[in-house]
């Protein structure tokens, strides 16, 4: 019995050392070591062993086992590891091919507006405010000084959500939510950009559209600062060749009120038809905040005073990308909003 051991031993160790091959090593793990290999079979025998032969034998088939075992993984592994590093020597990376070109994608057109918008505003200390596009009629209407029968509120009809609730007529709004949370201090100095909505919908009309809010509130505040700050803006967006002039208007909460036009960026001024042959395009209303919502604010009108404008980003766009409808900015067409 000690000689077939051996023997096996022999065998089995000589046989893993000659073959390279995972699956061949496999077959050995069952010729040897199965359930029905040569060493289990042996070990069949040792029944009919003597007391005294019996551990002896044992012993021995022990050793054999684990040496075939541990010859059996030695290779494996290293049989493994052969295939691993064939694999990746033959997945060298080309760190000079070309890779798969994604196309670029941009900001919409109005994006981009608010973008430059905000840019510019930052530059002369405005910070941007935000309010909730879902109003309460106090914020839209009555806090701006339009009490629930004045006639002005015809001007934006709007959606009501229920009496008390309305989506946003406008961004004038967040003047009082801005003074609020400033809390008396000064200057209240904000830009608001955000969705707006009314009952409109015409080729230069939307139910939906965005305005840029402005407001500046602080001491000896004059609309000759208010004149200067909108003549910076113009001059950064639409160039510096660009005039304003300012036509007197009416809001319910400024006074005065003033419209502002800027010069015709088609002709020059001369007069075409994007400016009706006028030479001027209006593009805000503006005015000195009223007293009544300085004081819905918390301000004192006594004391401080100030300006707000609000603008009308998709008339910017229109202006300043040549789009002659203003439905295109929001029919998501590619062969549209890739030309900006
Ligand atoms: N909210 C006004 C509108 O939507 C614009 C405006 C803003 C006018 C601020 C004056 C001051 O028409």
């Amino acid at each position: 019995m000690k000689d077939s051991l051996l023997e096996i031993k022999r065998n089995a160790l000589e046989a893993i050392e000659r073959y390279n091959d995972l699956d061949k090593i496999n077959e050995l793990r069952v010729k040897y070591l199965g359930k029905k290999g040569e060493l289990t079979a042996i070990l069949k025998g040792m029944g009919k062993l003597s007391k005294e032969e019996r551990p002896v034998m044992g012993e021995l088939a022990n050793t054999v086992r684990d040496a075939i075992n541990d010859a059996l993984e030695e290779k494996t592994a290293v049989l493994k590891e052969a295939v691993l590093n064939e694999k990746l020597a033959a997945e060298t990376i080309d760190v000079t091919m070309s890779g798969v070109g994604m196309p670029q994608g941009h900001f919409h057109p109005l994006t981009q507006v608010i973008n430059d918008a905000k840019r510019i505003f930052n530059g002369l200390g405005f910070e941007v405010a935000e309010g909730p596009e879902i109003e309460s009629d106090y914020y839209n209407f009555e806090a701006l000084n339009l009490p629930p029968d004045h006639p002005a509120r015809d001007m934006q009809d709007t959606f009501y959500i229920n009496d008390k609730v309305v989506l946003r007529t406008q961004t004038s709004g967040v003047q009082v939510h801005s003074m609020e949370k400033m809390n008396g201090k000064l200057p209240v100095k904000v830009i608001a950009p955000g969705r707006v909505y009314r009952k409109d919908d015409d080729a230069t009309h939307s139910p939906m559209f965005h305005q840029i809010e402005g407001l500046l509130v602080d001491e000896n505040i004059t609309m000759a600062d208010l004149k200067g700050v909108i003549l910076a803006f113009v001059h950064e967006m639409f160039g510096p060749d660009v005039k304003i002039r300012l036509r007197p208007s009416y809001f319910p909460f400024t006074e005065p009120s003033a419209e502002i036009d800027i010069s015709c960026v088609a002709c020059g001024g001369k007069g075409c038809r994007v400016c009706s042959h006028t030479g001027w395009l209006e593009i805000l209303g503006s005015g000195m905040v009223h007293p009544n919502v300085l004081r819905a604010g918390g301000y004192d009108p006594e004391k401080v005073t100030g300006f707000a404008f609000g603008m009308g980003v998709e008339r910017i766009a229109m202006l300043r990308y040549d789009i002659n409808d203003l439905r295109l900015l929001f029919a998501n067409d590619e062969r549209f909003l890739e030309q900006f």
